[in-house]
């Protein structure tokens, strides 16, 4: 059986300086090869409903649509230690709301912790979701569900007054009960002495390299998606063209009739294939 990665284990990195490793998959193969490739963490990112679904925002996925990929996930990822992102107005609209939504991504979703995005607005839903004994990771910074009311995707902390702001929130999610943290287009020197203050490990995405890990998506890492593509997304590999060149030869071969060829094909013994031919007549 398969030793799965714990919240010790993260802890374990961050006193020893060593990174934390996060990838985001939203099914069975992108699980398997996260797992595979041996990330410490997966999130299960409602940037699934941009990524995977096609809608141009996080804010339309729903309960139903997240919990449906982290039980695919969990299906492929046995080490990695797995964390389901709560929906827009999942956890604001109450505390108790909250937690029953919390609960349902470890119940039916099978995920280790659950993720939500904010900063002091929702501390009473991240201490009564801790407080029911629920793994939280704080996101702080670009919070992608809010970024209207933020003007967009844009960076944010960058001025003294929004850091402080940062640095406060910081603090708290850590005092309500997470157990790590994501920091979102943050510049790195204000990512840095978070990272420094706080106990618990944050995990940067566009926020320098001196944060205690890494989260990149898994369709912007490996270029499968490229209608938005932030400063901070490094592409790991270009999958599209790949994949485009693959799917047309498959058409050519078939216009082609190349494809199937012999050893696509199933044989019928000639016997039996004449008695099939004399049912016939
Ligand atoms: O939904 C997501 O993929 C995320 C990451 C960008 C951290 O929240």
């Amino acid at each position: 059986m398969v030793r799965k990665v714990t919240i010790l284990d993260l802890q374990e990195k961050k006193n020893g300086q060593h990174p934390i490793t996060m990838v985001t998959a939203y099914d069975f193969p992108g699980a398997l090869l996260a797992d595979e490739a041996g990330v410490d963490m997966i999130l299960v990112g409602d940037s699934l409903a941009m990524t995977v679904l096609g809608h141009s925002s996080t804010t339309n996925v729903t309960m139903a649509e997240m919990l449906h990929h982290c039980k695919a996930v969990s299906r492929g990822a046995k080490r990695p230690f797995l964390i389901g992102d709560m929906p827009f107005l999942s956890y604001q609209i109450s505390a108790q709301r909250a937690v029953r939504n919390a609960g349902r991504f470890i119940k039916e979703g099978n995920m280790d912790a659950i993720k939500l995005e904010g900063g002091h607005e929702v501390l009473k839903s991240v201490q009564a979701i801790c407080q029911a004994g629920i793994p939280v990771m704080g996101h702080l910074g670009l919070t992608p569900q809010t970024a209207t009311k933020l003007g967009g995707y844009r960076v944010q902390a960058h001025t003294g007054v929004t850091a402080k702001k940062l640095y406060d929130e910081a603090l708290a999610l850590e005092a309500a009960g997470c157990f790590s943290i994501v920091l979102e287009a943050v510049p790195a020197p204000v990512a840095r002495i978070i990272s420094q203050k706080l106990t618990i490990p944050t995990i940067g995405i566009g926020a320098g390299n001196e944060c205690d890990g890494q989260v990149l998506v898994f369709h912007d890492m490996l270029g499968l998606f490229d209608q938005f593509k932030p400063k901070f997304v490094k592409q790991f590999a270009n999958l599209k063209p790949l994949i485009l060149a693959a799917i047309k030869t498959y058409c050519q071969e078939v216009e082609a009739r190349t494809f199937p060829a012999q050893e696509h094909t199933y044989k019928i013994d000639q016997t039996e294939f004449d008695k099939f031919l004399a049912e016939l007549k």
